[in-house]
């Protein structure tokens, strides 16, 4: 009996070292890889949030024209979409009233209380309706009946 203990003891002894040594460089790995990875992905985020940079009055990251209310637009509105989607739709400022009602209704957007105004305001001062001005609405029309055949 004692002598069998004994070279379980010697037998295993052996294993277990390989075994810890094998988790202890898994952990060592582990190590080097945060060391390694860790200071690149927290650059890479620093790196995101950093380009506050504006160039010839636009805003580097968004593309949105630099002017009053644009840090609101940008905390607000750029989250859940690209700034694409604002660039390209210009609208009147009843019907951007109307998307910011229906995103919130729909899509989750939060209540914006003073911020809707200074976000109105940006958005229909920088990006007018284009089609505004070509041609003004027709007044005092004399429509004429057509002559049945
Ligand atoms: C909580 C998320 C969220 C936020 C924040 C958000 N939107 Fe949206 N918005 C959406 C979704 C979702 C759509 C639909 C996207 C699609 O159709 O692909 C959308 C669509 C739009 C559209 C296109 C509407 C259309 O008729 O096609 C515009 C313009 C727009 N958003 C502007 C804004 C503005 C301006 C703000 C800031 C006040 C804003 N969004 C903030 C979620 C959001």
């Amino acid at each position: 009996m004692q002598e069998k203990e004994n070279n379980d003891g010697i037998v295993f002894k052996p294993i277990f070292k390989i075994i810890l040594l094998i988790f202890t460089s898994f952990i060592l790995f582990g190590a080097l890889a945060i060391i390694f990875f860790g200071p690149k992905q927290s650059e890479v985020e620093i790196g995101e949030e950093e380009p506050e940079l504006i160039e010839d009055g636009i805003h580097v990251r968004t593309g949105l024209i630099e002017a009053d209310g644009l840090q609101t637009v940008i905390t607000n509105c750029t989250s859940c979409h690209s700034s694409k989607l604002i660039i390209q739709n210009r609208m009147g400022e009843e019907q951007w009233n109307a998307t910011i009602r229906w995103m919130q209704k729909t899509q989750g957007l939060w209540p914006l209380g003073e911020n809707q105004k200074v976000i109105v305001d940006y958005l229909t001062k920088n990006y007018p309706v284009l089609e505004k001005g070509r041609r003004p609405p027709l007044t005092n029309i004399d429509w004429y009946q057509l002559e049945g055949k």
